[in-house]
């Protein structure tokens, strides 16, 4: 792994290959390790990024709110340190890193060339869901990441993932205990002050794929199917058996899906 500073913090980021520049955003509360297969995979043909953002992870913590918005910002102060010009940059996030791929998308569209949403939402809290999230940044605080391993580990995979791949729920359980409870607490705190993004949906310039397990119930697939309608062009993709966690869950299969859309990107159609 590498160390690069970035705005006041020390992020670990595993850089490995060549190539088109993929960067992979993990989701909450979880760091880089949830894409070991996609790491592995991409790494051959592509010039893998893939951080713990601020407060998981290797990373340092900042306390407060960290908005979706400043992890957008040190995602794209990452590119620039690594060179990474116009339109070159495919973003892949999975749940809270799909709110920050919208945040990417609002900013610095400019650097994109492809969009990739898993498992997420471009609509905001619901008051209840932002009311939890300060519950829960206050239960965090004072307790560690035992509350927040109490609420998320049984809502993430299936139940076939559950009895088939019991160590897939170690790893999660793992990324959890490794996140600071300061930076748990200020994602929370960051998805809660979260924009709508849904107005961004029918203006977004860039090829994307979208993709959900068909048993998530963070982010149905109902609802994802609905916001990848809004995007014009987007491709649409339910991974069968997976719950919220689809490229730990089903790495093969998501990986196939995803070679095939990376790929149609260097087709001069598109
Ligand atoms: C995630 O997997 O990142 C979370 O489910 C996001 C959220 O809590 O909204």
């Amino acid at each position: 792994m590498q160390h690069v500073q970035i705005a006041g913090v020390d992020l670990a980021v595993e850089i490995q290959g060549g190539g088109r520049p993929v960067i992979f955003v993990h989701g909450f509360p979880l760091d880089h390790t949830m894409w070991y297969a996609q790491i592995a995979e991409f790494s051959r043909d592509f010039q893998v990024l893939a951080p713990d953002l601020r407060g998981f992870g290797a990373s340092g913590a900042t306390p407060g709110v960290v908005t979706m918005e400043r992890f957008a910002d040190d995602l794209a102060e990452l590119s620039h340190c690594l060179g990474i010009t116009s339109q070159g940059l495919v973003v892949c996030g999975l749940s809270m890193g799909g709110y920050i791929a919208f945040q990417f998308l609002r900013k610095y569209a400019g650097l994109l060339r492809a969009l990739v949403l898993c498992d997420t939402r471009a609509a905001a809290d619901t008051d209840q869901v932002r009311e939890n999230r300060y519950r829960l940044a206050n239960a965090v605080r004072q307790e560690g990441p035992d509350v927040v391993i109490r609420q998320m580990l049984p809502k993430l995979v299936s139940e076939k993932t559950r009895q088939e791949h019991p160590d897939s729920i170690t790893h999660l359980e793992d990324m959890m205990r490794r996140a600071s409870p300061e930076g748990i607490a200020a994602a929370a705190l960051g998805m809660a002050e979260r924009p709508d993004s849904s107005a961004l949906l029918p203006a977004v310039p860039c090829p994307t794929l979208v993709l959900v397990g068909e048993h998530d119930t963070l982010s149905p697939p109902t609802e994802m199917q609905a916001m990848a309608k809004n995007i014009p062009g987007a491709r649409f993709e339910v991974i069968p058996d997976a719950g919220h966690m689809t490229p730990m869950e089903k790495p093969q299969e998501f990986n196939t899906i995803l070679r095939d859309f990376l790929q149609s990107l260097e087709s001069p159609t598109r």
